[in-house]
């Protein structure tokens, strides 16, 4: 399918996030259903888990990992493992629906061709927040990011290449799809602490799901 098809199907909006970078709002919002299910089905081989930071920290998002690699964090370091640490087994692989999604979602924002090597599954509960920081563990920066949200609305904070650039602040509901390379592959980013509140598909918890290629 080319990018014109794409675009036909496709109205809900694009919206600017950076050079490089758009958020497609809602464009998932047909599958959150399918994609919910699949992460309760990753999450019963490979479960989540509060990781600990290089500096000591527990992170307030809980993680798991899907694909050919997992991004994880011990006191040794950021970095991807072919195997999680917590089954010693390899991580499940990636539900067909989430590389169809993702590579649509890169197609539509001008970045042909991605191959994801894995996808991380963040889960936030409210209070949880993810602080300002670069993707810069994978070894090729020409693939994209690609950041699927479902369940509990949140605020995603964008800034610039240097960690003081001033963040700009963008709701991103459940469907909603960031994807952002280029000129915004390096940009710092985070998500603001998660207010309370109940979703109908995935209850007092946001997920996102971001896509990456590892190598
Ligand atoms: C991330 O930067 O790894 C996650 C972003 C998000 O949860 O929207
Ligand atoms: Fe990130």
């Amino acid at each position: 399918m080319g990018t014109g098809d794409l675009f036909a199907e496709f109205d809900q909006g694009i919206m600017p996030l950076a050079e490089g970078g758009v958020i497609l709002r809602g464009f998932a919002l047909d599958e959150v259903t399918g994609l919910f299910a699949d992460i309760l089905d990753i999450a019963s081989r490979s479960p989540f888990r509060h990781m600990t930071t290089p500096g000591g920290y527990r992170m307030s998002v809980a993680i798991t990992n899907c694909g050919d690699y997992g991004w994880i964090t011990d006191r040794r370091g950021y970095r991807y493992e072919a195997i999680d640490p917590a089954t010693s087994k390899s991580w499940p692989a990636m539900p067909s629906s989430f590389l169809a999604l993702a590579q649509r979602a890169a197609d539509m924002a001008g970045f042909p061709d991605f191959w994801p090597t894995c996808c991380l599954v963040n889960r936030y509960e409210p209070g949880a927040k993810l602080s300002l920081h670069q993707d810069k563990d994978e070894a090729d920066f020409a693939a994209p990011i690609v950041s699927v949200s479902l369940g509990l609305p949140a605020t995603f904070l964008f800034g610039g290449a240097r960690r003081n650039d001033k963040a700009r602040r963008f709701p991103l509901n459940s469907g909603d799809v960031a994807v952002w390379g280029g000129a915004s592959r390096l940009h710092f980013h985070g998500v603001d602490t998660l207010a309370g509140g109940t979703d109908s598909l995935t209850g007092p918890y946001r997920f996102n799901l971001t896509f990456r290629k590892v190598r």
